[in-house]
């Protein structure tokens, strides 16, 4: 997907790509490095180099970014003596272990700038000032170790800290945020760098879909550059998918969509990417003045201010900002009147026209849907279901509760779970057994009892004599659990398992790599009056599960333990599961649908698309409509309320092989893979929405000024589809967002028949927003033209 990634970047108006290095990805096990397929750090900066773009470096290597343990490989926690990211030796020497590693690869391949290649920066820590002052006094040490440390490498380009305002010099101290633009570095001989621009917010499991509006987004970046910023990145551009085990947390989910620019498909997000395009065409309109000199800041009014860049050989350019999140002004700049929007910002390339304006979107806007696909049984070839795989294609291998593996072992009381499994699996097992004559005290009815199970967390399956009996789960806010079930033992020996689940591990925070979890205790049963507390009794462990160690999520091992048997055992908890499916015919990206699994794993031909839990519904509350008009933070704009937090999870083609393919799963809870559908991602609507007032297209600059605005619609590229249709078209004061919009009071009577006209046949079109073409059907009322079109 990299090329058509960058690609897209590139017409978004990006010049650099910022990336991450993960060391947990590249150094899996101490001292051995792995640059292969997907980790080819060498190939993705080449990539980028060949598209023409620069490359930002964050090597960290502690990155954050709701990874698995924040990029850090567990293996580190168990070196002797080792405390992280502080002033320790042997923490120290393998950070700069593996930062010279990176550097050296990128060295050996004449990488950096100083060199003639792409990377223009390098990031060293992240973050460390939010959580420094927990360190004491060695954090100080630390700061100004890792900086000498990076410098020594000699890259020949700048490294930046980011969140870090003692950076030492030579290291640039950059801002991570929702706003940078109040931010300044820590000598004027800096430049002003924000190296984190959150374009929307990452998503946990059993939470609410989190979105930032492109008018505010656009908003922070034209203040950002109207206040002297020099360099600005997207957190996320494309955040994609977190495969395999790699979300953080606890509790991120497998998508990593971050409402991005570039959705988690790799589908161009509108009319986010389209009007941040333009915001990036206009600035660039600006260069020559912004690079000359400083802004000169100017007060238009309250929260009115306009900064101006202006060279004593006359090169101009201002931004027009009202800040004001209520209510629309005029100001009057350099004797012109000039309309802001509240919460807005003009850019004025010649200090006289208005090029942009951030609360205007000219772009066009999509709606995109998921269609169904056909899929066959191979076992057939008949079409059985348009929406389902075949049920007769599934097999199945029941995983036992409890212990099953010959590595299994004994130990008194209950053991902390990462420094059990280090991380090699996501499951941990905990048995015991308990005799029972029947007239203990902690009993109830003869039989009964509560079974009392505290966890670190994350997710916690109990079962008594191999019964499921019930489940604890954590959230992103407590990962603890407290379970409290009522159980039927009987009389002679009982067996409780407990299967203990995490669900990523912690990422960010003050010595985040000592969060446990797991089964810590107590475990009680209790009845009314008694209770026996079996924490520090002997325990059987067992990491990981037999499934996992037989391979069956390898789908080459073809294992003849797999069952086709009818009917399909379904709704029971931990079975594995494995089906033959086609490829999904064309290009259109492909996401399974899991509605009717509910909580597990997945494997396609062998590679993990992640892990899977539409069982997990986000609250019922919290998603009120959000005005993109004043201070965005991470809670303000949230949808999906109620739903299950994630129920489509992304199968890149690469994984697809054309015929047949495998899918394995693995259910913790019970679900019914049956139900399971594929799906494709499409575009099915154009939508554009432009008033009068709107500046005319950027791309209209070089032509003449003061044009009008102009609505532009476009069938996704690289496609052979022209606009077929249009489903609506209204100039007056329609009103409504794409795949809705309605006719206002005012309305001309030939819109549809001029759009039509214009559009219908042609790959792209553009329909001016003005009276001359449209008549006026009210006047001294401003008019916009919306239109909702299809392609095929
Ligand atoms: C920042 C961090 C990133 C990412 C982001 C939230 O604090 O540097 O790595 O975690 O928050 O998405």
């Amino acid at each position: 997907m990299w090329p058509d990634l960058i690609g897209k970047s590139k017409d978004g108006g990006l010049d650099v790509i910022e990336t991450y290095v993960f060391w947990n990805l590249h150094e899996p096990v101490q001292g051995q490095y792995d640059f292969e397929g997907r980790k080819d750090l060498v190939r993705f900066v080449k990539t980028v180099a060949a598209a023409g773009l620069y490359v930002h470096l964050r090597i960290g290597p502690y990155a954050c970014a709701e990874w698995n343990y924040g990029g850090f490989p567990v293996w580190l926690h168990f070196i002797p003596g080792i405390e992280f990211r502080t002033d320790n030796e042997p923490f120290k020497k393998e950070m700069q272990r593996f930062t010279a590693k990176i550097v050296d690869v990128m060295k050996q391949e004449k990488l950096y700038a100083s060199q003639g290649g792409p990377i223009i920066l390098s990031q060293i820590e992240n973050e460390y000032g939010n959580v420094e002052a927990a360190y004491g006094p060695a954090a100080k040490t630390y700061v100004n170790w890792s900086a000498s440390m990076a410098t020594s490498l000699d890259t020949g380009v700048p490294w930046v800290m980011c969140q870090q305002s003692d950076a030492p010099d030579p290291i640039i101290n950059t801002c991570n945020g929702f706003y940078c633009d109040q931010f300044t570095p820590n000598s004027n001989q800096k430049p002003k760098i924000w190296t984190e621009n959150w374009s929307g917010w990452f998503l946990d499991f059993g939470g609410r879909v989190p979105y930032r509006p492109v008018e505010d987004l656009a908003f922070a970046v034209a203040r950002f550059f109207q206040r002297g910023g020099t360099f600005q990145n997207y957190y996320m551009y494309h955040g994609g998918t977190n495969f395999g085990r790699s979300s953080g947390g606890p509790f991120i989910s497998t998508s990593y969509d971050y409402d991005a620019p570039i959705d988690e498909y790799g589908i161009v997000r509108q009319p986010k990417w389209g009007h941040l395009r333009d915001l990036h065409k206009a600035i660039k309109l600006c260069e020559k003045a912004l690079i000359a000199t400083d802004p000169a800041y100017t007060s238009l009014g309250p929260n009115l201010e306009a900064h101006v860049y202006k060279t004593s050989s006359g090169t101009c350019a201002a931004f027009l900002a009202n800040v004001n999140s209520n209510s629309d002004a005029t100001v009057t700049f350099y004797g012109k009147t000039y309309y802001l929007p509240a919460w807005s910002v003009s850019v004025l390339p010649d200090c006289e026209n208005v090029v942009f304006n951030t609360a205007q979107i000219n772009s066009q806007a999509t709606l995109s849907e998921t269609k169904y696909v056909k899929t066959y049984s191979h076992e057939s070839d008949q079409p059985i279901f348009t929406s389902e795989i075949s049920e007769p294609g599934w097999k199945y291998v029941q995983e036992p509760v409890g212990i099953s593996k010959t590595s299994a072992f004994k130990r008194e009381g209950l053991l902390e779970q990462i420094n059990t499994t280090a991380d090699a699996s996501d499951y941990l097992w905990y048995s015991i057994s308990v005799n029972i004559t029947g007239n203990e005290p902690f009993l109830f009815n003869g039989t009964q009892s509560i079974l009392h199970v505290e966890s670190l967390g994350h997710v916690l399956h109990s079962f008594v004599n191999g019964q499921s009996t019930g489940t604890g789960i954590g959230n992103s806010d407590n990962v603890n659990v407290i379970l409290d079930t009522t159980v039927t033992l009987v009389p002679g020996k009982n067996i409780i398992d407990l299967l203990s689940v995490t669900v990523g591990l912690q990422n960010y925070g003050a010595h985040f790599d000592l969060s446990g979890a797991g089964v810590t205790g107590p475990v009680l049963l209790m009845g009314l009056n008694d209770r026996i507390d079996l924490s520090s009794n002997l325990w059987t462990y067992q990491i990981g599960l037999r499934g996992e160690d037989s391979g069956l999520p390898d789908y080459s091992k073809n294992s003849p333990i797999w069952i086709s048997e009818d009917p399909l055992p379904k709704n029971s908890p931990l079975i594995w599961y494995m089906t033959d499916f086609d490829a999904p015919a064309g290009n259109d990206p492909v996401a399974i649908e899991f509605t009717g699994m509910r909580k597990g794993m997945a494997w396609v031909n062998g590679e993990s698309i992640g892990r899977y839990w539409p069982a997990y519904l986000a609250p019922q509350t919290g998603c009120s409509s959000c005005n993109y008009r004043g201070t965005y933070g991470s809670s303000k704009c949230l949808k999906n309320c109620g739903k299950p937090s994630q129920t489509l999870y992304h199968v890149p083609r690469s994984f697809i092989q054309p015929g047949k393919n495998k899918l394995i799963l693995f259910e913790e809870m019970g679900g019914d893979p049956t139900k399971i559908s594929f799906t494709t991602r499409q575009t099915t609507s154009l939508c554009g929405y432009i008033s009068e007032s709107h500046p005319a297209p950027v791309d209209a600059w070089n032509t003449a000024k003061n044009q009008l605005p102009v609505l532009h619609l476009e069938c996704p590229p690289y496609s052979n589809q022209v606009i077929s249709s249009v489903k609506f078209a209204s100039f007056g004061t329609p009103s409504g967002t794409c795949g809705s919009y309605k006719h206002g009071k005012c309305r001309g009577s030939s819109a549809l028949a001029i759009v039509q006209r214009a559009c219908v046949g042609a790959k792209s079109c553009d329909v001016e927003v003005s009276t001359k073409l449209f008549g006026d059907p009210c006047a001294n009322v401003s008019k916009s033209l919306a239109v909702e079109a299809a392609c095929s």
